[in-house]
């Protein structure tokens, strides 16, 4: 059975992506990951305050020596014994290169276009297969419009463009009034792929200690209807990569991300959920359905039930809607 795919112009041999996890912090875990079938792998996100921090830590440091504190050295670790964030990072990536044969992502995390963005130099230099890079950005100001959120990311892109010339790819929050123009004015900017969609963390508050409580749920496969629908109304319209974040838990997921138009699919709560084994399982899920089903490649399936033909994605949308109000029947002795 034909599973292979494009990804950000890299030719793969089926659609199963490890998301950026933990995972990647891992060789032996990647290289599991690698022996169950997946077909690149995106490493964690290196943040935009991470580098900041190092930045800062460095010219503290030389400040101290350029003031002439002697003693400085003798309480701040000489850069030398200090490997920061960067250099991990970029070592990490380095070793799963040199380990793994599969193509490898590196993933960039940050909000403002800014020096940290250089650093992209580094890890294409360093082997990086392509970037994608992470916008999660909370527009929490009252005076910053939807048109300047918008063009942030754009800057973003822009600002690494001039870096690389490897693939990036833009992984995007779902929280836009016009996700299709937005993924398209990216691609029009030079984005070889989008990632739909991010996942915001929201923060519960706990009424005992009567105190915020950050949390971090794993996904559910309920999630992935998010970003089905989305790709579904880009497949066929945009000819950037479509890749699938979100809540695929088994083939079945997988499946329905593939028809409604994903080039990729991203797996990362049911990899730390069940292990990197699990990927082997949705895989052979997937070949199996494909044998039963009347494709005879992955290219033949994908999309078939994009909404690439139903003229105004709009119009759909609300037509369906209207039908699945008037529906519902209420359940008897309401
Ligand atoms: C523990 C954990 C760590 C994550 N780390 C990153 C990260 O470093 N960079 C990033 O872009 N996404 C990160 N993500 C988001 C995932 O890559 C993925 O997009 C998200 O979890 C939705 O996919 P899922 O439903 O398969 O989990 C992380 C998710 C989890 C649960």
């Amino acid at each position: 059975m034909n599973l292979r795919t494009t990804y950000l112009g890299l030719e793969l041999k089926n659609p199963l992506v490890p998301s950026a996890s933990p995972l990647s912090r891992s060789l032996d875990t990647a290289r599991r990951l690698e022996d169950a079938g997946a077909a690149a792998l995106v490493m964690y996100s290196l943040f935009e305050e991470e580098l900041q921090h190092d930045n800062d830590v460095m010219d503290a440091y030389l400040q101290n020596q350029s003031l002439g504190h002697a003693e400085a050295s003798s309480f701040l670790p000489l850069h030398g014994d200090m490997p920061s964030k960067r250099e991990r990072y970029l070592e990490q990536l380095q070793h799963l290169k040199r380990s793994l044969d599969i193509p490898i992502v590196a993933s960039l995390n940050g909000v403002t276009a800014g020096g940290w963005i250089d650093y992209g130099t580094a890890l294409q230099q360093a082997g990086a297969d392509a970037l994608e890079l992470n916008v999660y950005y909370v527009a929490g100001d009252l005076d910053v419009s939807g048109a300047a959120v918008e063009q942030r990311y754009i800057d973003l892109l822009g600002e690494l463009r001039r870096h690389v010339t490897i693939p990036i790819a833009m992984k995007l929050s779902p929280q836009f009034s016009s996700v299709a123009n937005m993924v398209h004015r990216l691609e029009q900017a030079g984005a070889a792929g989008v990632s739909l969609f991010n996942r915001f963390y929201q923060p519960d508050i706990d009424i005992d200690s009567l105190r915020v409580a950050p949390q971090l749920h794993l996904s559910t496969s309920a999630e992935a209807l998010l970003a089905m629908r989305w790709i579904a109304i880009l497949h066929g319209r945009v000819k950037l990569t479509l890749a699938a974040t979100g809540g695929v838990h088994d083939h079945s997921d997988a499946i329905k991300m593939l028809l409604a138009g994903a080039d990729v699919v991203h797996l990362c709560s049911t990899l730390l959920l069940h292990g990197p084994r699990r990927l082997a399982h949705i895989l052979h899920g997937m070949e199996q359905w494909l044998e039963e089903s009347p494709y005879e490649s992955l290219e033949q399936m994908k999309g078939v039930l994009s909404q690439r033909h139903a003229g105004d994605a709009s119009a759909y949308a609300r037509a369906n809607y209207l039908q699945l109000l008037d529906s519902y029947l209420p359940g008897v002795g309401i």
